[in-house]
């Protein structure tokens, strides 16, 4: 009975899966805010480099991942698909449960599989510096990591709620030598605003982002770079569920379902989109996206334009959203903080492709525990919310008596997150849903804003 599955170097795909070519409708355009019009390439300049903004827009179905990057990926890839066999067990499920380990990358999740990519086309492109944004602080240390690969200075805005209760990532980022600071900062016009009224404003992933921005395009050969909801970070993704394809192939298995959490969105994508693409061509398998009850994007959220920062600086996105004024509750300890949702997984929602559950911080930390008192590895609280969902698919699977395949994407792992499973175990977190009528209030903002069909 195997317990990991694990591939070759040799092995390891070679392309990305593009799946806009195979979308049954085509992604409608990011518009600009001002006149309502869809956004050119041209100009989105400032803020990328072109050989990235190609790829967000193209539909050509596999791109070649360039040697650089391979090199680059063999780090730490292809991660073990492993089967996990104890937690069946303690749940008396027929179900097996896959889980693909992203946590074994240097900084802890799969946030480096786009990161490393980023970080080497803005590098050819000529781009000297990065500026990004960081939530819990895993992407930020992700793109920290990867600019160190490839010789590349950077500044992260990590928000400052977590800034605070998570110092060992800033330790992290400062160890592969990229400066971080709270946010909101003194630093840029965005972030002042919210620092001189509180200079101890939790901060919003909106915020952060609208400060990266900020100072990318007003700084000498800087780029932004963002971790999550933009379709070629989607895609720099895919290489997670093309890998699992190769290793379920490998122990004759194929998945009745592939369940991940989703905060923008991209490790969602990256274990199912090559699945998605099986769907699209006839397979059954269910395809599940799972989220926190008090940032319920996809669960309660209208599929609008929406900006996808809280100053308003980017161009409007098709997305399932909450309003980009949204800020999370104190109490949430749980990650997956952003209001919106990538165009393209939010389209594959509004067409039926695949589904999303919402769970509250307490039973996804109970998951959480189960999971690491039966497998062993802690997972990161994001990876919870899969996790919960994982459990819940089991149980029904063992009611039904049918033998379901499960493959989850696992992240990454929670030894950095230690203070929000102490906050967990000692008792001090309590559930919190987002009232309807706090929503409805976001959302009002968005009514002047034309709808994406
Ligand atoms: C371990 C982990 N999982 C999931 C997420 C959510 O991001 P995304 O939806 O882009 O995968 C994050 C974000 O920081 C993360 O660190």
């Amino acid at each position: 009975m195997n317990r990991k599955t694990i591939l070759s170097e040799q092995d390891m795909p070679r392309a990305w899966y593009n799946i806009q070519a195979d979308l049954p409708n085509p992604l409608p355009p990011p518009l600009n805010p001002a006149t309502g019009e869809p956004i050119t390439p041209d100009m989105l300049t400032p803020i990328f480099p072109m050989n990235l903004i190609e790829q967000e827009v193209s539909t050509e179905r596999w791109i070649d991942i360039p040697d650089e990057i391979i090199e680059k990926l063999l780090m730490w890839r292809p991660t073990p698909l492993y089967r996990a066999h104890n937690l069946e067990k303690f749940l008396g499920t027929p179900a097996h449960i896959y889980f693909k380990n992203e946590g074994v990358s240097p900084p802890g999740s799969h946030k480096p599989n786009t990161a490393i990519a980023q970080a080497y086309y803005n590098k050819i492109f000529g781009t000297k510096r990065l500026t990004t944004e960081t939530g819990a602080g895993q992407w930020g240390s992700a793109l920290a990591f990867a600019c160190n690969q490839f010789g590349l200075e950077l500044k992260v805005y990590m928000v400052r709620v977590s800034f605070n209760q998570k110092p060992y990532r800033k330790i992290m980022m400062e160890t592969w030598g990229a400066k971080c600071v709270p946010s909101p900062s003194p630093d840029t016009n965005a972030g002042r605003k919210y620092f001189e009224q509180n200079a101890e404003h939790p901060g919003s992933l909106g915020i952060a982002i609208s400060e990266a921005i900020e100072d990318a395009v007003t700084t000498e050969n800087s780029k932004y770079s963002l971790g999550s909801v933009l379709n070629h970070v989607m895609m720099h993704q895919t290489i997670i569920g093309l890998e699992a394809q190769k290793q379920l192939a490998m122990v004759g298995e194929y998945p009745d379902m592939v369940i991940g959490c989703a905060g923008g969105g991209s490790n969602f994508a990256g274990i199912s989109f090559p699945f998605i693409r099986d769907k699209i061509h006839g397979k059954e398998v269910k395809i599940i996206a799972s989220e926190p009850t008090s940032c319920p994007t996809m669960t309660k959220g209208p599929y609008v334009y929406d900006f996808g920062d809280t100053a308003q600086t980017t161009p409007l996105l098709p997305m399932y959203s909450i309003g980009h004024d949204f800020v999370p509750a104190p109490i949430h300890a749980g990650g997956l903080r952003y209001h919106g949702m990538a165009p393209l997984v939010s389209r594959l929602l509004m067409d039926g492709l695949i589904e999303a559950r919402a769970y509250s911080q307490l039973e996804t930390f109970a998951a959480g525990l189960m999971f690491a008192r039966t497998e062993g590895f802690i997972p990161a609280p994001e990876t919870n919310h899969a996790i919960a969902c994982v459990i819940d698919e089991a149980k029904k699977a063992k009611e039904e008596g049918k033998e379901k395949v499960i493959l989850m994407n696992w992240s990454g792992h929670g030894i950095i997150d230690l203070s929000s499973y102490d906050a967990y175990l000692s008792g001090k977190l309590v559930d919190y849903a987002m009232p309807d009528d706090e929503i409805g209030k976001l959302i009002k903002e968005l009514e002047k804003y034309p709808k994406p069909i």
